[in-house]
Order: structure tokens, then C-alpha cells, then sequence
């Protein structure tokens, strides 16, 4: 792996995405949020967002290249999820689960209010990094406790492209296919619930697939 993203568990990327392509995002953000297409989640209950918004699939995939460069590994996409965030959201502090081993966190769209995104270093060191249009954080979710402050600004888009290290122990959840398992019915109990518990701490009683992912 990247000597820095390990040592630090985070990478600034700045322009992860051209300025054309974040907007084109931005606006398929918009486009669903006016179609009613995007919900509130128990993450973030002021904001709404969605799973899989197939433009951003589109990019997730086309960037896997770049990704596994910027990791020094070769990747396998899982998913992305996406959210219009309102004025006073709240990230809590948290870890993610096993199928966002490797994300980006990556801006769209804000307005001229910062909104910095915190992150914990192995060595405790707490940092934050504020991203414009097309910048992203690439982190590593499922060890370092990461979160955002309340939000003062009115918007901000944000858009997390997860994946998985192809040779790594995460590679399993390539496609997020656990998931996809899930909604079709074929539900079975794996590493995931207990990953997933233990990252979400009171998040565990009230898990639902449909309102967290
Ligand atoms: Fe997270």
C-alpha cells in the first residue's frame, strides 16, 4: 500500500475529478433530489442521498485504474452512496464497514461555507482538510475513526467512491455483493453484521440495510 495513506490514513487528492465531471455529478445529485429519488438515513437524518446513483457507478468504475495507482494496489469497486447535505448535519465519529476498506471522499458541489472533513492518524494525531469541487480525501474507513463537525453552511454535495484491495482480506466485497444478496432476499448472516456493529456502535439495534447503506 502507499506508504502515506498507511502512515497517515488519509491522502489529499486534489482534481480526483475534472471540474466537468464533478459537475455532471452535482447535477444528477439535483436531478434526483427534484425527481424525489433521494432519502435521509439514520448517518444523516437533516441531509438527503442515495445508493449506487448510476453516474457516479459510471465514474467509480472508470477511475479504478487511478485509484489502485494512488493506493499502490490494485482495487475492485464496491459502491458509492451520495449525499445533499443540509445545515446542521452532523457526522458522528465512526469506522466504516468492510466493503469501504479503501474510499474517496470527494467534493461536487458547496457553497462558500467550509466544511471540513476530520480524520484520526495511527499516531492519534486528529487532522481535518477542507475539499472544493473535484478534491477528495482517499482514506482508509475501516480503521481510522473519521467525522464532520455540525455543518454552518446551507449545501454541500458529497459523493464517497468505496472499493476493496483486490489481494487484500476485504476482497470479498467486491460489487458489495453481500448487500446485493441482501435486497434480493438471500439474506444470511456474515462477517459484515459483526464488522458492521462494531464500527457503528449504537447503530446496532436499529440496523436496516435499506437505511444505512
Ligand atoms: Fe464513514
Amino acid at each position: 500500500m502507499n506508504h502515506i495513506l498507511e502512515q497517515n490514513n488519509y491522502l489529499h487528492v486534489p482534481n480526483f475529478l475534472t471540474a466537468q465531471e464533478a459537475n455532471e455529478l452535482a447535477q444528477a445529485f439535483f436531478s434526483a433530489k427534484n425527481k424525489g429519488e433521494l432519502v435521509s438515513d439514520i448517518q444523516a437524518p437533516s441531509s438527503l442521498g442515495t445508493y449506487n446513483l448510476f453516474p457516479c457507478v459510471k465514474t467509480m468504475i472508470k477511475k479504478v485504474s487511478l485509484v489502485s495507482e494512488l493506493c499502490g494496489e490494485d482495487v475492485l469497486p464496491t459502491y458509492v452512496y451520495g449525499r445533499i447535505y443540509n445545515k446542521g448535519e452532523v457526522l458522528v465519529r465512526h469506522r466504516d464497514r468492510a466493503a469501504c476498506e479503501i474510499s474517496l471522499t470527494i467534493n461536487l458541489q458547496k457553497d462558500e461555507t467550509d466544511w471540513p472533513i476530520w480524520i484520526q492518524k495511527p499516531n492519534g494525531e486528529e487532522v481535518s482538510l477542507n475539499l472544493n469541487p473535484g478534491d477528495a480525501m482517499m482514506y482508509l474507513g475501516c480503521t481510522a475513526d473519521h467525522w464532520r463537525e455540525a455543518y454552518q453552511g446551507n449545501m454541500q454535495t458529497q459523493v464517497f467512491f468505496h472499493y476493496v484491495r483486490a489481494n487484500g482480506p476485504r476482497a470479498y466485497n467486491y460489487f458489495d455483493i453481500e448487500v446485493a444478496a441482501r435486497k434480493r432476499g438471500y439474506v444470511k448472516m456474515y462477517d459484515f453484521d459483526i464488522e458492521f456493529a462494531q464500527c457503528h456502535g449504537k447503530y446496532v439495534k436499529t440496523f436496516n440495510p435499506e437505511e444505512t447503506l
